[in-house]
């Protein structure tokens, strides 16, 4: 039987995540909060209110050491960084380096090895922030890209522990992967964990492959042998997808309101009534193809084959990571090109491209949502890409279609959308006229499908379908 550990927290459910689900900040009145970026939320709060769960994460505000605190029956645990660690460990080797490396080195990753040892620092500080909230046998659900070592830094601190370890973002192809520096340490990072699970089953095999590559370790389909039966003991990893999803029954119901149906008929009216709305919607960062798709819909405009004031453009780009060095070049090039796009082709009171910088509370975007004739989403790469399963879980009216990249997650669930190729400009320009002049008939055939889809695999069953994976593999006790 295991010892119990001295360090042994409370709490038989702990999630650990870069964010919070909530943002902390202080003011005159003392400590402020307000919902984080990031919408995991959503699917685990249900659970860990019935867990009696923990949420370890950082507050999003550079020095600030709070005490843990409850926020809507949830446990928080805040672990602080630094003014440096956010440059070095968030900014740098999160956002800088693997962000880009992961989503296919669609810019350049920067290796730096001051970086690298933030992000060491910083992972140990979140693993024994973990390794002190969890009870004796809890189970642990480790997120994302910038925790990537947790699992393993957690299970040498606590080997009773049942770790769980889900990547958001895609994992590229081993020959892209092989350029970081530290791969081995990245990819022992996560084999400290019993299930990895990823987006796509591409993604899990590319992982498999890099494992192979970078490992001595055996693999057998999805499972990966770490210790060997003679050196017990001997753990076995599963490294398998699991698509994530979104809370599709609560933004079905959210867009038959009469608030929403109504905000959807104004902000048509807002923009004077075009034939032809389509709609981006996007954080501002540059795996989402936010220039391609720009690119298109000049050339549509430019060829003559949609005009302004029929057919106009919103694109709302959300403000994001403002402060590493792509997201300005990026926002420069954006902000540029809407310009001239409307120098060009606008006329009083009539916009090419309705171009916001903003954010809007969830109500708002499901308005736009059924506003827009036709949602494009063009990522050059993305894990998943929830917008695509948002827009479709809001068309209860099934109207709207839904242009979607061939390289976001959702495209392997989302087969009926209008499958495009985002470098494939001329492509591109074809489907989205294709759209614009689809029947209604065609139009919710499709719109039917997809929606299938979204509701019958929503966010709690993304949730439930991993936990019982995991809850399912041996336990820590038999090998001990
Ligand atoms: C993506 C990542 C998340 C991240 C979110 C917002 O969805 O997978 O881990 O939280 O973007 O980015 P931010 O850097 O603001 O946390």
């Amino acid at each position: 039987a295991t010892a119990v550990p001295t360090e042994a927290g409370e709490y038989d459910f702990v999630v650990v995540a870069n964010r919070l689900p909530v943002d902390a900040t202080v003011t005159g009145a003392g400590v402020e909060t307000n919902r984080s970026p990031g919408g995991l939320v959503t699917a685990l709060a249900p659970i860990m209110r019935e867990a009696d769960g923990a949420w370890v994460g950082w507050a999003g505000t550079p020095d600030l050491d709070l005490d843990a605190f409850d926020d809507d029956d949830i446990h928080l645990v805040p672990v602080p960084l630094t003014a440096d660690e956010i440059e070095a460990y968030y900014e740098g080797f999160s956002n800088g380096t693997l962000w880009p490396l992961l989503h296919d080195a669609v810019v350049d990753p920067e290796f730096h090895r001051t970086w690298w040892n933030s992000y060491v620092t910083v992972n140990r500080r979140f693993a024994t922030a973990a390794a002190k909230a969890a009870a004796p046998g809890a189970t642990v659900w480790v997120h994302d890209y910038q925790l990537m070592l947790v699992p393993s830094l957690l299970r040498a601190l606590r080997p009773d522990l049942r770790i769980g370890f889900f990547l958001h973002i895609p994992f590229p192809p081993p020959e892209i992967f092989a350029q970081l520096p530290w791969r081995k340490q990245v990819v022992e990072g996560m084999l400290g964990a019993d299930l990895v699970g990823t987006q796509r089953t591409s993604d899990a095999a590319n992982i498999l492959r890099s494992v192979r590559r970078h490992t001595d370790l055996t693999t057998r389909g999805q499972v990966v042998t770490v210790g060997s039966r003679w050196t017990r003991p001997e753990r076995h990893v599963r490294i398998a997808a699991f698509p994530i999803s979104i809370d599709s029954g609560s933004i079905s119901a959210l867009a038959e309101t009469p608030e929403v149906i109504e905000r959807a008929a104004q902000i048509r009216r807002e923009l004077g009534d075009p034939a032809v709305m389509l709609l981006g919607v996007d954080r501002l960062d540059y795996t989402k193809g936010i220039r391609h798709r720009l690119k298109a819909f000049g050339e549509l405009l430019q060829d003559g084959a949609v005009s302004v004031p029929d057919v106009t453009l919103v694109q709302v780009a959300s403000p994001s990571r403002e402060q590493v060095e792509e997201y300005r070049v990026l926002r420069d090039d954006v902000e540029v090109t809407v310009g001239r796009i409307n120098g060009d082709h606008g006329a009083l009171g009539r916009a090419a491209i309705h171009y916001l910088h903003h954010s809007y509370p969830l109500e708002e975007m499901v308005a736009m949502y059924r506003a827009a004739d036709v949602m494009l989403i063009t990522a050059l790469r993305d894990g998943m890409n929830l917008v695509a399963k948002e827009y479709v879980a809001a068309r209860t009216d099934l109207d709207g279609v839904l242009v979607l990249s061939e390289f976001a997650g959702a495209a392997d669930e989302l087969g009926q959308a209008l499958i495009v190729n985002p470098h494939d400009i001329d492509g591109m320009k074809r489907a989205i006229l294709e759209a614009i002049a689809m029947s209604p008939r065609e139009k919710r055939r499709r719109m039917r499908a997809l929606r299938r889809r979204v509701l019958d695999s929503d966010v709690q069953s993304w949730a439930r379908s991993f936990l019982g994976t995991l809850g399912a593999m041996p336990s820590r006790d038999s090998h001990v």
